[in-house]
């Protein structure tokens, strides 16, 4: 009977790490729930305007490079053992620029993800904020 009530037990355990897996495994690589009025945002700059990028790129270098590394793989950040999110080519297929304004300007609450739009100690303009994603989604995204 006990060795029964055992292999019930282990079972039960395995299954519950099994359904947790995913969270450990690609826990900042989820894509998360975008608000409504966020999603339906679209962005004005285009990877083929020479100067949005370049004033991207300098932002990325500036405000984003010392966290998520200047490749963007988290390579290098300042947050050592923190698991970064890759920003690749399948990360980009996956996400909207609207998803991603969501995050930069709003921030990740309960990580060392900051708010970065308007009104915030980094106060980024919401156009500064499309040049940046304009910028990574070239960069990093193809
Ligand atoms: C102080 C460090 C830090 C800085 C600076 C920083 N980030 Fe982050 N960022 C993080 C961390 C940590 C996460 C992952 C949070 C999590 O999911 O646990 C993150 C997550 C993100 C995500 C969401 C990834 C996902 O889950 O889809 C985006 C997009 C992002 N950052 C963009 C930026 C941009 C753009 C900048 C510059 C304007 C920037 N970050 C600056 C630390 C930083």
């Amino acid at each position: 009977m006990s060795s029964l009530i055992f292999f019930i037990k282990t079972v039960l355990i395995s299954l519950v790490l099994i359904a947790l897996m995913p969270v450990f495994a690609g826990g900042s690589q989820q894509v998360r729930k975008v608000p409504d009025e966020y999603r339906a945002k679209k962005n004005p700059f285009t990877g083929s305007d020479k100067s949005a990028l370049e004033r991207g790129e300098y932002i990325f270098s500036k405000k984003c490079a010392r966290c998520h590394g200047k490749n963007g793989d988290g390579v290098g950040s300042i947050l050592e053992g923190y698991s970064m999110p890759v920003f690749n080519k399948e990360y980009y297929s996956k996400r909207e620029d609207g998803y991603i304004f969501w995050i930069v300007d709003q921030g990740l609450p309960g990580t060392p993800m900051r708010p970065f739009g308007p009104g915030s100690d980094y106060n980024l303009s919401e156009t500064d904020i499309w040049k940046v994603i304009a910028y990574e989604r070239e960069k990093f995204g193809k």
